[in-house]
């Protein structure tokens, strides 16, 4: 019988996160999870050793047990099949980013974009964001992962670990199964892109926790007052039309795109029922409405959820998780003549 495909995702956890990190890879992830996790195997992991790559943040435990908290805060349905685990707790994730170390190459990871962005500009670099990305495909290569429900800016990381893997089994056979594609990743999440949410002072850029202007981003944490403010100062244009354009009217596209996501509704629904209307501050009101309801009942659920609970699931989560990861990195030891 041919085994239902594993879904697989993470999220870094250095601080609150924002409604781009939320609608592009955590809300998702909830919705496959739920639709799949009676057939495929659901992962979800939090990358701690990606985590302390920027800073080394002393609230990160905190941060961790919150952020796995979000899942739970925004339905995911807990299931055997759905499985609950910290990065740093499987050490395979270690040696398989080793041994796939010396199969990537200088040149590729100096090509990754989040790469340039991070360090340009900059005397000194660290090697851990140069790393990352062989990190990253470790974490997704050893448990067999064909889905990453992941937001955009993401996926020339997964071509990456396509390509890692793609290299290895040349050499040593079918070991490793390749993710999906950046565009199969896409239908399987029945959305029409990947997901980029925008800055909303500066829609031409992704909303990103990094920002220093408040106003550009929308953190969970937010006072969801104050949050629907944010969407009704966002930046738009004077083109007077709302239609889906993210090329000349990111704004208004951003605006369109968050509407559809939080109320689960096909991007297209919501553009048809837009069409032909001119008045920005309707299209505002009625997301700045969305978006407030959406954090209202997010953190009241958030505020019920017991430290303990998550800690059952990272118990259990982390037996499976270093189950399934050992046997396969043995598998690839055994390949490099490692055993
Ligand atoms: P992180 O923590 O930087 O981002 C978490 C997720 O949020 C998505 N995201 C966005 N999506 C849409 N619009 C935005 N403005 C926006 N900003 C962030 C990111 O694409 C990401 O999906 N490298 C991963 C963490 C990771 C991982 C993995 C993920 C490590 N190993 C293995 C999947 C599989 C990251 O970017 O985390």
């Amino acid at each position: 019988m041919k085994k239902s495909p594993t879904i697989l995702t993470g999220m870094r956890v250095n601080s609150v996160i924002t409604l781009g990190n939320f609608l592009g890879a955590l809300l998702p992830m909830v919705r496959l999870a739920n639709k799949h996790s009676d057939s495929s195997e659901i992962n979800i992991f939090v990358p701690d050793l990606h985590s302390i790559i920027d800073s080394v943040d002393g609230e990160l435990q905190a941060n961790l047990v919150r952020s796995l908290k979000y899942y739970l805060a925004a339905g995911l349905e807990i299931t055997p099949h759905v499985h609950l685990y910290r990065q740093s707790r499987v050490p395979a994730h270690s040696e398989l980013c080793w041994i796939l170390n010396c199969v990537a190459t200088m040149g590729e990871l100096n090509r990754m974009t989040q790469f340039k962005d991070k360090s340009s500009g900059k005397d000194s670099v660290g090697v851990g964001i140069f790393d990352y990305p062989v990190l990253m495909a470790s974490d997704i290569l050893l448990y067999d992962a064909t889905y990453i429900p992941v937001g955009e800016d993401q996926f020339q990381h997964i071509e990456l670990t396509r390509r890692l893997a793609e290299r290895f089994n040349k050499k040593y056979g079918d070991i490793f199964v390749l993710p999906a594609t950046p565009k199969e990743q896409v239908e399987f999440m029945s959305v029409n892109d990947g997901i980029r949410i925008r800055d909303l002072q500066n829609p031409e850029k992704k909303m990103s926790k990094s920002t220093p202007s408040p106003n550009s981003k929308i953190m969970l944490s937010d006072e969801p007052s104050a949050a629907a403010r944010k969407i009704m100062s966002a930046t738009t244009d004077s083109l007077g039309k709302i239609q889906y354009d993210m090329f000349n009217q990111p704004g208004i596209s951003n605006l369109l795109q968050i509407e559809a996501l939080l109320n689960d509704l096909p991007l297209q629904d919501v553009i048809s029922t837009w069409a032909g209307e001119t008045h920005y501050g309707d299209l505002k009101q009625k997301v700045a409405e969305s978006v407030q309801t959406f954090l209202e009942v997010f953190q009241e659920k958030l505020a019920d959820i017991d430290d303990g609970v998550v800690f059952d699931l990272l118990q259990t989560g982390e037996v499976y998780a270093n189950t399934v990861a050992n046997q396969k990195l043995h598998e690839v030891q055994k390949c490099v003549g490692l055993r």
